[in-house]
């Protein structure tokens, strides 16, 4: 099993390597189609050198693109420095070479969670992309379609606190202790303030900005909010978008995929495939929470990590109600959604640095293939198609389960899956 070279417990930004490639692509544009060849071939050396010889964050080799607070929220993003103890940036568990979420293979081949800044704590469930999430609404029951919004395989960051859940969202795992584990807020903004990149977070917020602790961290997780909402962590640049923007580039095969996923295979259904209204492009996601009758994943370290989760083996993760339930909502209300997790984007839902590359899916990533998890929407309920139990039953849809898709139709769906990786 293979790992991806760990730029973010290293510590450092990679902001060389996005000077290199900035720079590189300026002369694509004016050179001839030989040159074009041969410039990859450098890019590849470039990126490869930059790898081991990047700086650390705050270094001002900012490529114009980026606003000054989007490069403020990156710094944050990939700081090593800012858990307990240090080494573990929030890319560490979310990747842009596997679209923003864990880059470990063999992790992700097993319990899917990932280990924190303390040796040997696991969180309990996969780590979801940060991308693509940004025009989520704070949490609130909608009339039509229940709960919607938030942030969280769980909803948990609700957004009505800083009035953004990805804000909101963001500041939660530096004061995790299963996560980057910092003992509070304070100790937090006293490594940003010590940081080579204080400067730029006082350009950005004023210069007493770190005079009141409680807002600087919140700054901190609305800078990285910005970071996370810019173009480059969503660049609408994939294959789907071409089509979407002219109506031509995919394939019979993906096309047939495209109609299945409207049509007969229901997925856009959740999985919202028109433009969303206030950005005019698509997000695969209705940001709702639904049972889709998952199986636990046995292999999740959590099960065994008694001081964080006393109910050991036994333990089931509620979801969204879960959370409704801790929040003192009454059991009318939460009860319903008990077992319902987040409708995730499928943007770069394939993206991975080679083939052989596993990735995990849902909340526990029980599965380890899109041709599995779309194989289950469609056999879920088929007598003896062999799947195990839903983690938590009671709350489960029937929407799907029982799709009477073909093994062609199935692969028509995942090569329609592939086409949504950003370039
Ligand atoms: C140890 C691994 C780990 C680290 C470090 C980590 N995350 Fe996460 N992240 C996760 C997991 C696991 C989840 C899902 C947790 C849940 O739903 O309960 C998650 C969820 C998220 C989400 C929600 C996405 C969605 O669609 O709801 C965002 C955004 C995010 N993380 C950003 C960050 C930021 C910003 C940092 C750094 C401040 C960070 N993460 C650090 C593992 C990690
Ligand atoms: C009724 C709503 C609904 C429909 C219909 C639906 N999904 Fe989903 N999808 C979800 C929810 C909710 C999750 C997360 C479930 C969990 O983890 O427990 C999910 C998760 C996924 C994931 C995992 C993504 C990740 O990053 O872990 C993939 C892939 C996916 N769906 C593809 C599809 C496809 C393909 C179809 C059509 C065959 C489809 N979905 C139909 C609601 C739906």
């Amino acid at each position: 099993m293979e790992k991806l070279p760990d730029e973010t417990k290293a510590g450092s930004s990679g902001a060389e390597c996005i000077k290199v490639e900035s720079n590189v692509r300026l002369h694509i544009t004016n050179a001839g189609k030989g040159w074009v060849i041969a410039l990859f071939v450098l890019i590849f050396i470039a990126v490869s050198a930059c790898r081991k010889t990047s700086k650390s964050p705050g270094d001002n080799l900012r490529p114009a693109s980026f606003t000054d607070k989007e490069w403020l929220g990156k710094q944050l993003f990939f700081d090593a420095n800012l858990s307990e103890p240090a080494g573990l940036a929030c890319a560490g568990c979310h990747a842009s070479q596997v679209g923003w979420t864990g880059p470990d293979a063999t992790i992700d081949l097993n319990g899917a969670v990932y280990e924190g800044a303390v040796n040997g704590r696991f969180g309990n469930r996969k780590p979801p992309s940060i991308a693509y999430g940004g025009d989520s609404p704070n949490l609130h029951p909608d009339a039509t379609n229940g709960w919607t919004g938030g942030m969280f395989w769980d909803g948990r960051a609700t957004g009505l606190t800083l009035g953004d859940p990805l804000a909101e969202q963001a500041i939660g795992p530096f004061l995790n202790p299963l996560e980057q584990n910092n003992a509070s807020a304070g100790v937090v903004v006293a490594k940003v303030k010590q940081s080579k990149y204080a400067i730029l977070f006082m350009d950005v917020w004023g210069l007493h900005a770190f005079d009141d602790t409680e807002k600087a961290y919140q700054m901190i997780g609305r800078s990285i909010a910005e970071y996370e909402r810019s173009e480059a962590v969503g660049p609408f640049n994939s294959r789907f978008d071409t089509y979407f923007e002219t109506g031509n580039g995919l394939t019979a095969q993906e096309t047939l995929g495209l109609s299945l996923f409207n049509g007969k295979a229901k997925c856009a259904n959740c999985h919202t495939s028109t433009a969303d209204p206030a950005i005019g492009r698509a997000l695969f996601t209705d940001f709702t929470y639904l049972n889709i009758g998952v199986p636990k994943n046995s292999k999740n370290p959590f099960y065994s990590e008694l001081t964080f989760n006393p109910l050991g083996a036994s333990w089931v993760d509620m979801g969204l109600g879960g959370y409704l339930k801790s929040a003192g909502f009454a059991a009318s209300v939460y009860e319903p959604e008990l077992g319902k997790f987040k409708v995730p984007s499928l943007r770069n839902v394939d993206k991975r640095p080679n083939t052989s590359f596993v990735k995990a899916y849902g909340h526990n990533g029980y599965f380890k293939s899109l041709q599995d998890i779309v194989h289950f929407y469609n056999t879920r309920d088929v007598a003896g198609a062999g799947w195990p139990a839903p983690e938590y039953a009671a709350s489960m849809t029937s929407e799907v389960g029982n799709l009477h898709l073909t093994t062609t139709e199935e692969e028509a769906i995942v090569a329609f899956l592939k086409t949504l990786t950003d370039r």
